[in-house]
């Protein structure tokens, strides 16, 4: 695994960012000047039943919220463990914008095969000699006049080898800025003060800070006071009756005799969505809103 990883990774070369632009009649009646600009994402999508959560709410999340940017966190997509060009496509023909990887960005290799190509998603932005990595960590996503600045980041508590995702940040923040106030900062991490730590570090940088990884919603959000929306955790897309989207028995039992188990997603059964909505003023990108949303078998969702 990782000598083809970096074998394939000097073939590479890499763009930093990239300019991406959406249209359709929902989002161009959500552009007025002056009106808020709405950023709806999606935590952690967590194999089948994620997928099928996420096929069978946005159209009514669309309808109801009328979000001009959709984001989503893809990393788990493919059965816990990255994504394919399948699941990709999938998802921007119902209308996500930009998906948002973490850890688990190379678990399944059809990546590397349709990175290079894939305009609407982005890797974690700081992996040490992120050079040499395929992909990029930050997207501009255009919609009509408006445009929305994605950036993906990665804690380092318990998560492997990074590089310093604060420094990092502020770097791409100030590439960002050259061409818009709207930033989006998806911060994949395990540790929740490593989380609050980056919500604070960029209040009144970012228009919004928001953690994934961890698959469960915190009851946190809010606006920072220099104008950040925040949530530790937005909490995972995927199957409802186990343990942070997995089959639960091999979970406890791995807890239970510390011995080695297998950890899979369940193809079928009842699912949970959590998503958050997040408003910004139009021209100072500052939050003025964020919402938690969760669906699921005991809190179902009213249209
Ligand atoms: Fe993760």
């Amino acid at each position: 695994m990782y000598f083809d990883f970096f074998k394939l990774n000097s073939i590479f070369q890499q763009p930093s960012l990239l300019t991406m632009e959406s249209t359709d009649k929902i989002r161009e009646i959500n552009t007025r000047r002056g009106a808020p600009v709405k950023i709806l994402f999606i935590g952690d999508v967590s194999g089948t039943v994620g997928q099928k959560m996420v096929h069978d709410y946005l159209p009514q999340l669309r309808q109801v919220y009328k979000p001009q940017v959709i984001i989503l966190n893809g990393e788990n997509a493919a059965e816990g463990r990255g994504i394919t060009e399948k699941i990709y496509k999938e998802f921007l023909t119902q209308g996500v914008d930009c998906i948002t990887m973490g850890n688990h960005t190379w678990d399944n290799y059809d990546l590397f095969n349709f990175i290079e190509e894939a305009t609407h998603i982005i890797r974690p932005a700081n992996y040490e000699n992120n050079d040499l990595i395929p992909g990029v960590g930050m997207r501009i996503i255009k919609i009509n006049k408006q445009k929305i600045a994605v950036i993906n980041l990665t804690g380092r508590s318990y998560m492997g080898s990074f590089d310093d995702p604060f420094r990092v940040g502020d770097e791409l923040i100030a590439q960002a800025k050259k061409e818009t106030n709207q930033i989006f900062i998806d911060f994949h991490a395990e540790a929740t003060s490593e989380k609050q730590a980056a919500g604070w570090y960029f209040d009144g940088k970012a228009s919004a800070v928001v953690g994934t990884h961890t698959h469960v919603q915190t009851n946190d959000a809010r606006i920072l006071p220099k104008g950040t929306a925040y949530q530790t955790d937005v909490g995972m897309t995927g199957f409802y009756n186990g343990i942070l989207g997995m089959e639960k028995e091999a979970i406890i039992e791995n807890f239970r005799t510390q011995m080695p188990t297998r950890f899979t997603t369940p193809e079928s059964g009842s699912g949970q969505l959590n998503a958050c909505l997040v408003e910004t003023d139009d021209k100072t990108g500052q939050a003025k809103k964020i919402q938690p949303i969760r669906i699921d078998e005991d809190t179902l969702f009213m249209d």
